[in-house]
């Protein structure tokens, strides 16, 4: 059998088609149905991070424009709510469908966009956000409801009704992944939605909104840019809005939380985190090298809540692990994110560049600590926001390089003696999303499954989130669960309860 090679352009032209792209996409929003002009018609610009280009101008929206996408949502909220549930499985499971055939268009927007590699993460999030979609799609016949035995002559059941419009606010980093995190699950119940994308990447997510919107009924689905404070914040706070899903800073959560409070609006909160990643004396090296790089998302320059940033090695095998860490680290290829051979792409914009930084700086100025690899721009990458993978050792764990989530390739490493001194460390920081432990001894893992404060744990591996996993944190990484039928029936539908009395 002979297999046919796809079909794939040079990075020039690769850039050219998304660049055209991203020119049809610029000041416009995907509301009711079409793409159009916010009323405001104001515009931001959107950078290509690998080269500080401006690509296009996206749509600016303010709390105008979101009282205007917000009613487009609520009209449209009637029909697609009492539509069998049934059928809009069946929408979704298309619409999943459509958006597998432009997924190569799709990958190389974000990758002009997000400064993301094409290669090792555009790509790979697409197909995951694909799969998210059509495991919501799948998932419509859990919307039941239960009987209970009550009183001689009634009837009590309980049924599940959606909560009205939906509000999603998204970052940048994952922008097609966490839009499907989002819209699955609130669709599939029958919410209707109006996502808010991050201004640093709005226009793989509208492309997007297009593609489901030859599926889905006009209004269902609606996509709106614009800053937080501008868009956000009126998005959050507009009274038809009956839930609100975030991802992003652990601020920006907080404030969500009480722009929630004073409507009582139910919020699911996906914040950030500062996760451990232990490694015993007795793990397999080979596997642990490659969880250790894996485990930081360095081919996503280390932009992942979930991203292990604090490495605690066993002291006899610290200078292995390290020096062989180090070794696999000076291979990865960083440059242009759309071409076929970049491993790790650009950090997404001059504020974050800045901010691991000044990070790096800070640890570099801490007496006892020293970075082992990294610690600054690539080289002969000018232009660009390029920067090299970093370890760095030695670094207290009061100082903020330790506690701050910094979000770019820095992770810190740290030698231990034994595991209970491992587990209270990985345990002392207010963030607790993920954590892994790398380890032979079954006892050792499932002490430390049992022990570790965060909401996705794994032992021997350190992947990321898929599809029917649940997905969230504990502390202050946030509130509710995503990527399972829980988060949809749990974080996207109220119950009602009935009871008939029929008399005897
Ligand atoms: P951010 O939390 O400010 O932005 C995320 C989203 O929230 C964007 O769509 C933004 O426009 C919106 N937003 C900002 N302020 C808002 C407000 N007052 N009301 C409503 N919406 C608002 O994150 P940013 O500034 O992009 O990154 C800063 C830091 O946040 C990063 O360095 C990282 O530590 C963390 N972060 C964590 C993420 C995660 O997945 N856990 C994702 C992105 C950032
Ligand atoms: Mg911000």
């Amino acid at each position: 059998m002979s297999t046919v090679e796809p079909f794939r352009p040079t990075p020039g032209a690769a850039k050219t088609a998304a660049l055209a792209e991203a020119r049809r996409l610029a000041g416009q929003v995907l509301v009711d149905g079409r793409l159009q002009c916010p009323p405001s018609g104001r515009a931001l610009p959107v950078e290509n991070p690998a080269d500080e280009t401006v690509i296009a101008e996206a749509a600016r929206c303010d709390a105008r424009d979101v009282a205007w996408a917000v009613e487009a949502a609520q009209r449209a909220y009637p029909a697609w709510s009492r539509r069998p549930a049934r059928e809009r499985g069946d929408l979704l499971r298309r619409a999943a469908d459509r958006l597998a055939q432009e997924a190569e268009p799709l990958a190389r927007l974000m990758a002009l966009e997000t400064g993301n590699a094409l290669a090792t993460q555009c790509r790979p999030e697409v197909a995951s956000a694909i799969e998210l979609l059509h495991f919501y799609a799948g998932l419509w016949s859990e919307l039941k409801g239960r009987t209970l035995p009550w009183d001689p002559g009634t009837f009590a059941y309980v049924t599940r009704e959606p909560l009205g419009v939906v509000g999603a606010i998204i970052p940048w980093n994952a922008p097609l992944l966490l839009m499907m995190a989002k819209l699955g699950p609130a669709l599939a119940a029958g919410n209707t939605v109006v996502l808010k994308s991050a201004e640093q990447a709005p226009l793989t997510v509208l492309r997007a909104a297009e593609i489901l919107q030859e599926v889905l009924p006009p209004g269902v689905a609606n996509a709106i840019s614009g800053y937080g404070e501008e868009a956000g914040k009126p998005l959050a706070e507009h009274p038809l809005v009956r839930k609100i899903t975030f991802t992003g800073s652990c601020a920006v959560g907080k404030q969500i939380l009480h722009y929630a409070a004073d409507k009582l609006c139910p919020v699911t909160l996906e914040l950030g985190g500062k996760s451990p990643n232990i490694v015993m004396d007795d793990a397999d090296l080979e596997q642990v090298v490659s969880g250790v790089i894996v485990g930081m998302r360095f081919t996503r320059q280390g932009q992942s809540c979930s991203a292990g940033t604090r490495i605690y090695l066993h002291e006899k095998v610290y200078e292995e692990v390290v020096s062989r860490t180090v070794a696999e680290l000076g291979k990865l290829r960083i440059g242009d994110p759309l071409d076929e051979q970049t491993q790790m792409g650009a950090i997404i914009s001059r504020e974050q560049f800045d901010r691991v930084t000044a990070y790096v700086e800070m640890a570099r100025a801490t007496p006892g600590a020293r970075i082992l690899c990294g610690g600054r721009r690539a080289a002969g990458l000018e232009k660009g926001y390029f920067y090299t993978p970093t370890l760095i050792e030695g670094v207290p764990h009061t100082s903020p390089v330790c506690t701050d989530e910094i979000f770019g390739p820095v992770a810190l490493l740290y030698r231990f003696r034994d595991f209970d001194e491992a587990l209270h460390l990985a345990n002392k920081t207010d963030f607790g999303l993920a954590g892994a432990l790398w380890t032979r001894d079954l006892s050792r893992a499932l002490s430390f499954a049992e022990k570790i404060q965060a909401g996705f744990v794994q032992v021997n591996q350190y992947a990321g989130p898929r599809a029917g996993l649940s997905y969230g944190g504990y502390k202050m990484s946030g509130l509710g669960r995503e990527y399972s039928l829980e988060s949809m029936l749990e974080h996207f539908t109220l119950t009602k309860t009935v009871i008939v009395n029929y008399g005897s």
